[in-house]
């Protein structure tokens, strides 16, 4: 049913739009804390009006308490008020593999709507386009609440 959707499908972002977000998700690598884990990751959020919140992952020594990129930028972006979110790029340093969110990160996202692209990158730029929907399907958000 139609009404099981948040908001209607959003554009893709223009082309030099996308080349802006894939290269903010990089330069948010760099200021990754990750001294455990030595896996740096960015993100950066495209937000409807055409913002663009990045965010790194943040890690602590008491390990449970690290935050991924992508939840950072989306807490950034709510912080400021924006809660409608056009499409987010990842992005880590592994050369052969695209980075994917973590199972708990995709929840997060999901929470603002199912219908917006996911750019998964490797080292090298190339990337892959998925929607939240196929990174997370049959998934629980706010409309379910409504529904008893
Ligand atoms: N991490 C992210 O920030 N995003 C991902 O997509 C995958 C994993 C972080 C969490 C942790 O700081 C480190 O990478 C290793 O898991």
């Amino acid at each position: 049913m139609e009404g099981d959707r948040q908001d209607p499908a959003p554009a893709a972002p223009p082309r030099e739009h996308l080349q802006l977000l894939l290269r903010r998700s990089r330069e948010a690598k760099n200021c990754a804390y990750c001294p455990y884990s030595r896996f740096p990751v960015g993100a950066a959020l495209l937000t409807a009006s055409g913002e663009i919140f990045s965010g790194c992952n943040v890690e602590n020594a008491c390990y449970s308490l690290g935050v991924c990129a992508e939840r950072t930028a989306i807490q950034k972006a709510i912080s400021e008020g924006h809660t409608s979110f056009r499409a987010m790029a990842i992005a880590s340093d592994m050369g052969d593999t695209f980075i994917v969110p973590c199972g708990a990160c995709r929840q997060v996202m999901r929470e603002f709507g199912t219908d917006w692209d996911v750019y998964l990158t490797k080292a090298d730029g190339s990337y892959i386009v998925k929607r939240l929907e196929e990174l997370l399907p049959l998934s629980f958000g706010p409309e379910d609440l409504k529904k008893v």
